[in-house]
């Protein structure tokens, strides 16, 4: 399986750099919401979640104030200790979520935020999926949040408030429509004269190479792209 480099991700995207300016941008968002609303009608109890790609562990702390604890796992090392301060009472380890064996099984598995994206092939999607299984038990829900369809080509520039003040953030994506992998260049100029660059390759996958993944890896799908999740399935009873 393709080695993931975590320290060139780290290097190459500022929202790693800097976890708080993560934090910053992806407070908004209603995931934590939606992932409790679909546990509800599902009678899931929703006490214990394992996060895979956790990142900063935003989502996790956001449904530990709703009474509900576990676990994330993420490779970069730097994110970890990150999130390891801002939310002490969470079981947060560097590990890669294709292999990763916690030893437990949860309520809830949860891999959101576009994690799925830095998986560029069928079978990694696959390895994902068996983890999730390898963590659940009967009832146990899984809720998927990433990018889907065709990219295209594209170059923007918008101007964004920041806490690290005014940027003009310029992107440009190529689409590889063989692959389906989207790989972006990114400038941020601050008005201090600071600049910053990243660069990213992700996989946009199909509802379809989902559903077969997730279903090979023993899951029902219960439902797809109706609320900010993109797919959700749980595992039989
Ligand atoms: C866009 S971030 C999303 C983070 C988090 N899920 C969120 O919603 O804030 C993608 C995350 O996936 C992590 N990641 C990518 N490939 C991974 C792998 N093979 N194993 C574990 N984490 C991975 C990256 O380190 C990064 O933190």
């Amino acid at each position: 399986m393709r080695t993931i480099d975590a320290e060139s991700l780290t290097r190459n995207n500022l929202a790693y750099r800097e976890p708080a300016f993560y934090d910053e941008f992806l407070t908004e968002d209603s995931l934590a919401g939606d992932i409790r609303d679909v546990a509800a009608r599902e009678n899931n109890p929703a006490l214990s979640v394992l996060d895979l790609g956790c990142g900063t562990a935003r989502l996790l702390g956001e449904l530990f104030r709703h009474g509900i604890t576990g676990a994330g796992i993420d490779v970069q090392p730097d994110l970890i200790d990150w999130a390891r301060t801002e939310h002490p009472a969470l079981r947060l380890e560097v590990a890669d979520l294709r292999t990763v064996r916690l030893g437990s099984t949860f309520d809830l598995v949860v891999c959101v935020g576009n994690t799925l994206s830095y998986l560029h092939t069928e079978p990694e999607l696959a390895a994902a999926f068996t983890t999730a299984a390898a963590h659940s038990h009967p009832g146990t829900l899984l809720a998927v949040a990433t990018v889907i369809g065709a990219g295209r080509d594209c170059s923007t520039t918008s101007d964004i408030a920041t806490s690290l003040g005014p940027a003009t953030v310029d992107t440009v994506s190529e689409w590889n429509p063989a692959e389906s992998l989207l790989s972006t260049r990114r400038t941020w100029r601050f008005s201090n004269g600071r600049a910053e660059h990243d660069s990213m390759c992700r996989r946009f996958w199909s509802i379809d190479e989902i559903d077969r993944c997730v279903r090979a890896s023993g899951f029902d799908t219960t439902s797809t792209g109706t609320t900010e999740l993109t797919f959700c399935a749980k595992w039989p009873r």
